[in-house]
């Protein structure tokens, strides 16, 4: 804290390498050829990036600055994916100065890709992106990709010989899913393959199938824990029940006249089947009566997946130093840290993981309900929304761990109002004793 002020984000590369071993594993197992791709969006540190050339594999780029990265690193083209969701032209120059194959979304997209390649007189290796799967007899909403229905003839048409885009060399297809559904999974895959043998009949061979991240990740040891978190959220609505988030913050929920209506809108954080086994039963998921797997073999395609997320679980955490203790307007205890909310946010409604308390002296147990607030000037500006129960009261100068925060939590909303410096992002090695280094100075060393 002395050296890199409060908060200061920790981040353990071994541990991220050995999340990639497990997705390793399992492909190894089924016997697929196979490709994983680190998300680089989950996490901004450099150090990633670095940690994946020398792992073996390869990382999703969604900026022109994250591709540039893997190019400093000395990341090979073909470990290099790009799914940007907005490919300006000097990114699409980019790519193909350095002929990294590319991701595509959208007919703009392949017109200005194609126009680039006309004029520089070469050619680019593509895949695209899919969507509007059907799944229960509906289609899945997506804002992003070509939809399922019409890739074929599109591809067919164009990308020929005779067709517009004789400048793309078609390589494969690419979905990524919202949320965290396996089934749903299963029938993108599924329908992904028919759309392989679709190209097929035109003679179009599809390298791989990339089904993108979105693979879950467990942050609790028991479900007993997740199904009291609901209970109690739910039942807190009840007259003369006691708060156990800001407010009664229901997350999400809405009460309706004491009924409540829809659920916690939070990530999934208890999960018996995550990382490799989620990737497993998808694996196993069958068309036709077969399982996929097989039918990737037999069609020799290549899997690649774009895990986020859970390539970070158990990489990071965040440590904040305690600046002030008070009462609010309505007596809540407040306890303030030297940190704000954007560093250590996501899209989920509430981050519900319990932080690790580590007083300077501890004491002897006297326990206090209290709420983490930060330094924005935000009436909202609470860290956690539940109220956390500490074994003593806080000192100023006491630290708080916010634990597995490597991924999204860190660095995905950020921001730098008030103009506070943005944390310190230190990774933690352990050569003959452990050492702290920065990421920019872990990069330098090592480009
Ligand atoms: C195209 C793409 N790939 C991969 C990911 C990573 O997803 P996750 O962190 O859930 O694994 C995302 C996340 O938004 C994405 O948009």
């Amino acid at each position: 804290m002395k050296e890199y002020s409060s908060p200061v984000n920790l981040l353990n590369l071994s541990i991220y390498k050995q999340n990639f071993l497990k997705y390793d594993k399992i492909f190894e197992k089924y016997g697929i050829k196979n490709t994983i791709f680190f998300a680089r969006k989950a996490n901004k540190c450099k150090s990633f990036v670095l940690a994946a050339k020398e792992a073996g594999f390869g990382v999703d780029t969604a900026s022109l600055n994250e591709i540039k990265d893997c190019v400093a690193a000395g990341i090979n083209p073909d470990k290099i994916t790009v799914t940007a969701a907005v490919k300006t032209p000097e990114l699409l120059e980019y790519v193909v100065a350095h002929q990294i194959p590319v991701i595509l979304d959208n007919r703009d997209e392949c017109e200005l890709l194609h126009q680039i390649l006309v004029r520089e007189n070469k050619t680019l290796q593509v895949g695209f992106r899919l969507s509007g799967f059907w799944h229960d007899g509906e289609k899945l909403y997506s804002r992003f990709g070509f939809d399922v229905d019409e890739i074929v003839d599109f591809i067919s048409t164009n990308v020929s010989e005779s067709g517009r885009y004789k400048r793309f060399i078609y390589h494969g297809l690419h979905f990524h899913l919202n949320g965290y559904s396996m089934e749903q999974r299963i029938n993108g895959l599924s329908q992904s393959l028919d759309v392989a043998d679709g190209l097929a009949q035109f003679g179009l061979k599809t390298s791989f199938i990339d089904m993108g991240g979105g693979i879950l990740m467990n942050y609790l040891s028991h479900s007993s824990e997740w199904d009291a978190f609901h209970k109690e959220l739910k039942q807190s609505i009840q007259p003369g029940k006691e708060e156990i988030t800001v407010h009664k913050d229901l997350l999400g929920m809405i009460n309706v006249e004491g009924k409540l209506i829809g659920e916690p809108k939070v990530y999934p954080y208890f999960n018996e089947t995550y990382q490799d086994k989620f990737v497993e039963k998808i694996l196993i998921g069958e068309k036709d009566g077969v399982p996929l797997y097989s039918h990737l073999a037999e069609r020799d395609i290549e899997l690649r997946i774009e895990p986020g997320r859970s390539m970070l679980d158990q990489v990071g955490i965040t440590i904040a130093q305690v600046a002030f203790r008070k009462r609010d307007s309505e007596g809540r205890l407040l306890v303030g840290l030297e940190m704000n909310r954007t560093q250590m946010f996501s899209s989920s409604a509430d981050f519900l993981l319990d932080p690790i308390f580590l007083p300077l002296k501890p004491e002897e147990e006297s326990p206090c309900e209290v709420y983490f607030v930060g330094a924005y000037c935000l009436e909202q500006e609470f860290l956690l929304k539940r109220k956390i129960t500490l074994d003593q009261l806080p000192q100023i100068g006491d630290l708080v761990c916010f634990v597995n925060t490597a991924g999204y939590m860190m660095h995905f909303y950020e921001s730098e109002a008030h103009l506070f410096d943005l944390a310190q992002n230190l990774i933690v090695e352990k050569n003959k004793m452990w050492e702290a280094i920065p990421d920019w100075k872990y990069w330098a060393s090592h480009t």
